[in-house]
């Protein structure tokens, strides 16, 4: 299989500079490449170190998160909640910078989802295979319909014990598709009508969203797949920030603890090279319009 890592050797989030080198790959994740930062780090106070511990998650989420226009702070133990609302919004701002920088023909265009802090470990998470992000899988999320909006995540690890994040990366999204979408039923008519009408999704659920969805499952569902598909494992040092289009690229989470993430959501027409793009692709492997 071929590499699909491009490692950059910046220093600075900032604008194009010293330390900050990068720029105009837009090319490289929209073709399913894994940019990736060995020495681009995410710098905690002294006083946040003290967050690098599961203790600061409520026992319940497996993310702590900021949501709304007020910031409120998700998932977390409420003694810590100001101090990793300043921590998340500091990554938020770092990750956004980084993005307009790396990607100009996207600036305006970025939409940012809501940021994560990560403290609970990969293993032992797991609660139902649908689930298991230890399975090769494209991001896909039954409640939210995308219709085509592209989901791009700027993820770092903040681990303190030199313990990597650990991710096995799969083969191209074209070739992944090609498996598994002619045995793929169209969706029921009137399902997403039904759904919406349930409050099951939270907006309609395009054909776009129920392929994507039906490929999230089947390939998480298909152990021989998982053990035999062409594939790569990557660990991710602590200190490395990473930038994959998470709704393209086939990736697994096999070990881990101490991450931040933001998304961004962007239009497929905003994209340089919109037939590189799920929604092409699986609009041509079908033969018709999924929106
Ligand atoms: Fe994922």
């Amino acid at each position: 299989m071929q590499n699909v890592v491009q490692v950059c050797a910046d220093t600075a989030w900032g604008a194009e500079g010293d330390g900050a080198i990068t720029h105009d790959v837009e090319g490289v994740v929209e073709h399913g490449g894994v940019l990736c930062f060995p020495r681009l780090r995410f710098e905690l106070a002294d006083d946040e170190r003290r967050l690098l511990n599961a203790d600061v998650a409520d026992g319940k989420a497996k993310n702590i998160s900021l949501r709304g226009a007020d910031d409120a702070v998700r998932g977390a133990n409420p003694a810590h909640a100001d101090a990793l609302r300043r921590m998340i919004q500091r990554y938020r701002a770092q990750a956004t910078t980084l993005a307009e920088r790396l990607f100009p023909h996207y600036r305006g265009r970025l939409r940012p989802g809501n940021p994560s802090y990560r403290p609970v470990g990969v293993e032992g998470r797991v609660t139902s295979w649908r689930k298991d992000d230890t399975r090769l899988h494209v991001d896909s999320f039954p409640s939210n319909p995308m219709r085509g909006r592209r989901l791009l995540r700027v993820f770092h690890n903040l681990n303190p014990h030199g313990q990597p994040r650990s991710w096995r990366v799969g083969e191209p999204f074209e070739d992944f598709a090609r498996r598994y979408v002619p045995a793929i039923p169209k969706p029921l008519p009137g399902s997403a009508a039904l759904l919406h009408a349930l409050h099951i999704t939270k907006s309609r659920r395009s054909e776009y969203d129920h392929y994507m969805l039906q490929l999230h499952d089947r390939v998480k569902a298909d152990l021989a797949y998982q053990r035999d598909a062409p594939q790569q494992a990557i660990d991710f040092a602590p200190g490395t920030t990473w930038v994959v289009y998470s709704d393209q690229v086939l990736h697994a989470a096999m070990g881990g603890q101490f991450m931040m993430e933001q998304t961004f959501y962007l239009e497929p027409t905003d994209l340089q090279t919109p037939a590189s793009a799920p929604l092409a692709v699986l609009q041509r492997l079908l033969g018709r319009p999924l929106l």
